[in-house]
């Protein structure tokens, strides 16, 4: 990446003044090289990290005065960094830095050759029809998201979490909207997390997504990724639960031609897919630890070394990691290595389970209704015992549990009201929380133990799945893994 702000050389005599010192006095110190963000100058005296006003003298456009700090001594001068208080300033020295602008085909961002000057850059894609009136403008919109990022990452994640609550209450003063339309909530809870989801979406960071089965992990994946300056790149999804650990670390990083039997040419892995996006890695609570390593390093140097191979590639991927199961306890029965979880751990969404999202019960039901009406053409309602029982329910299956009832109820449906027994809530006592059984993941033989939920729910899929707090396709998954036949047992 290359910068975000271009730095021209230039010659101006400029005066410093020290406002903070009780004299305030000045000295004259030439500007040798200029961005929107910095400068280089010589003659500086000062190496403290003390505001100070540097008046320049910007030909033809008159003087502007900025405060600014010392940032570094260089070998040509002493580095500083330009705060701005009023945009017509920023807009002068904008016109300044154009008029130095070098009359080169390379990007100035970026170095990239061959540019047209018209549109953006193929490489950096930043903005580079300098000649518009509103250039200035447009650049700054187009970086705001990485300048963002440049900051956050100087700043500890409680200070982050301080920002966005000012951001929120203070200067948007917003109702939280949800990212996408079809990400349906507005109880406290889902605000909440729609409002991280906004904020942490256009930065870098990694992102831990943490709730029961259902709750929505893979919809906030995507929206993070919808909301990212990677939109247009791909969005990977990998089931780390649902893959053969012999098989995983070639899909993950892909293998090099004859690094085993059968091998034939080399193949690309989910990280190599996903180069320029995001991979989304569920259930990453079974990732095996050999695997933790290399995802640990790959955080760390961002290159991937398909099986194989002696050599590494550098991949450009945001990784959004999801578990339904409680990682710290995976850790301190030593099954996630600590380093990892920290790494993941940077930035977390919980998921609220359904049962507490109040009114967003109902409002989903109705939500999902409303769609299968529209793709069947066929208007129909709940009844009143059918909104109480929705509101009474438990939902230990959590959001796609209630869409799967409300599709029965649909079908079900013979007038224009849904009821109750129509979604088969009728007899259902409003039950406590489904208990998290994550003890297959760390069983001695995870066969023997998925093979015994199989066995208690008389292998009913829908019931063993959650005993298991996990999706059906992850049961069916998991079932496949170990090539265990999904038949009733006689
Ligand atoms: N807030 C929501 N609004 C609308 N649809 C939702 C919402 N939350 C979840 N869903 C829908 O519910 C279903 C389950 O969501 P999703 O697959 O994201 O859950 P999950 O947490 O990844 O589940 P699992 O842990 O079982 O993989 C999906 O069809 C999804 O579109
Ligand atoms: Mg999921």
């Amino acid at each position: 990446m290359g910068r975000l702000d271009v730095r021209v050389r230039t010659d101006l005599g400029s005066t410093v003044s020290y406002l903070s010192r009780e004299d305030k006095p000045q000295e004259k110190v030439t500007v040798t090289e200029l961005s929107l963000s910095g400068a280089m100058v010589t003659g500086l005296s000062t190496q403290l990290s003390e505001l100070f006003a540097i008046r320049l003298p910007l030909p033809g456009l008159g003087d502007v005065e900025l405060l600014a700090k010392f940032v570094r001594r260089g070998k040509t001068g002493s580095a500083i960094r330009l705060f701005y208080s009023e945009q017509a300033a920023m807009q002068a020295l904008w016109e300044h830095i154009r008029g130095k602008l070098p009359r080169t085909d390379n990007c100035p961002y970026c170095g990239h050759p061959d540019d047209s000057r018209e549109g953006s850059c193929d490489k950096c894609n930043l903005y580079l029809d300098f000649s518009k009136k509103n250039y200035l403008e447009r650049h700054i919109e187009n970086t705001f998201a990485q300048r963002l990022n440049i900051r956050l990452s100087r700043l500890n994640l409680e200070h982050i979490q301080k920002i966005i609550d000012f951001v929120d209450s203070k200067l948007l003063k917003i109702q939280h909207r949800s990212p996408d339309r079809e990400f349906v909530g507005a109880s406290r809870e889902m605000l909440s997390v729609f409002s991280m989801i906004r904020k942490v979406a256009p930065t870098e960071m990694s992102v831990l997504l943490l709730g029961e089965s259902g709750t929505g992990k893979e919809l906030t994946a995507k929206a993070l990724h919808s909301l990212s300056t990677r939109k247009d790149g791909p969005f990977v999804a990998v089931n780390c639960a649902a893959i053969p650990e012999s098989l995983l670390e070639s899909e993950l990083f892909g293998y090099s031609k004859g690094a085993f039997t059968g091998a034939d040419t080399s193949r690309k892995g989910k990280f190599e897919y996903a180069d320029g996006g995001t991979l989304f890695l569920d259930e990453i609570g079974d990732l095996p630890q050999s695997l933790q390593a290399k995802l640990l390093r790959f955080l760390e140097d961002r290159l991937v070394q398909p099986v194989g191979s002696s050599v590494s590639k550098k991949i450009d991927v945001r990784i959004v990691a999801a578990t339904n199961c409680d990682l710290h306890r995976s850790v301190s029965e030593g099954r996630f290595r600590t380093d990892l979880f920290y790494r993941l751990n940077s930035f977390t969404i919980k998921l609220p389970p359904l049962r507490e999202r109040g009114e967003d019960k109902v409002r989903l039901a109705k939500y999902f209704l409303a769609r299968f009406c529209e793709a069947e053409n066929r208007p129909v309602g709940f009844s009143a015992d059918a909104l109480e029982a929705i509101e009474g329910y438990s939902w230990p299956g959590n959001v796609r549990e209630l869409e799967n009832k409300v599709r029965r109820g649909f079908l079900m449906a013979s007038g224009k009201d849904i009821g109750a027994a129509c979604m088969e809530l009728d007899q259902v006592a409003p039950s406590p929380a489904a208990p998290v059984d994550c003890g297959y993941r760390s069983a001695p033989s995870q066969k023997e133990y998925v093979v015994k939920v199989l066995e208690d729910n008389d292998y009913v899929i829908a019931k063993a799945a959650r005993q298991l707090n996990i999706s059906r396709p992850s049961m069916y998954a998991l079932m496949r893994k170990h090539g265990i036949q999904g038949k009733r047992a006689s």
